[in-house]
């Protein structure tokens, strides 16, 4: 069963937990072009198969999914996932910004948003990602945030990040 998360922010960006009711926006966002390139899983996703996905996502523990907010209006969705707690771990990614708000630094907050969640709600001092070399754009992003590279393969760099001091 999925804990509850009370909304949390910076004051520009907020971060709350995806209901059934975003899923037709953020499906629209993940199936343009644009950006389902950049997703391990590539294919347009079906409205059916995305609620399905959702469906076990809730009965998730380990797996945070969260709807970015600005000024009220949704503008991009990120997430915390395979949360390990004994190895005080887990994956962040899922970053994806709305169409007509690319640019004004609202994944970048929402990564730092991401991380002090991480490390200090959820006591994880190590995070890490995955990200396709080709993304600089996102590469960007996460290195402006304190990650940086811990290896390559199959052209995905992981990158990493350990904060034993959280901010
Ligand atoms: C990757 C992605 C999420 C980044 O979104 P974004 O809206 O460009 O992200 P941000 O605006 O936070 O940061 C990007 C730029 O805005 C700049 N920025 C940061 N804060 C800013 C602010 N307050 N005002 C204006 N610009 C700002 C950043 O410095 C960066 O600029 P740069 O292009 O000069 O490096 C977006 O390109 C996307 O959805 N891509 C498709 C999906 C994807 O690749 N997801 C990641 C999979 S690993």
């Amino acid at each position: 069963m999925k804990p509850l998360v009370e909304p949390f922010g910076d004051g520009t960006v907020t971060l709350r937990l995806v209901e059934e009711r975003d899923l037709r926006t953020i499906l629209d966002w993940r199936n343009r072009d644009e950006a389902r390139v950049w997703f391990k899983t590539s294919d347009k996703l079906s409205l059916d198969s995305h609620k399905r996905w959702y469906e076990r996502y809730l009965a998730k523990d380990d797996d945070f999914f969260f709807l970015v907010e600005a000024d009220g209006a949704p503008v991009g969705q990120c997430a915390i996932y395979d949360i390990d707690r004994i190895a005080k771990s887990a994956e962040i990614g899922r970053f994806l910004v709305a169409p007509d708000k690319a640019g004004n630094g609202y994944i970048t907050r929402s990564c730092e948003e991401l991380i002090r969640f991480g490390t200090r709600t959820l006591d994880l001092p190590y995070l890490f990602l995955e990200v396709m070399e080709e993304n600089v754009r996102a590469i960007r992003v996460y290195e402006h945030c304190g990650f940086s590279e811990e290896g390559r393969s199959d052209g995905l760099i992981r990158m990493g990040l350990t904060r034993n001091d959280p901010r």
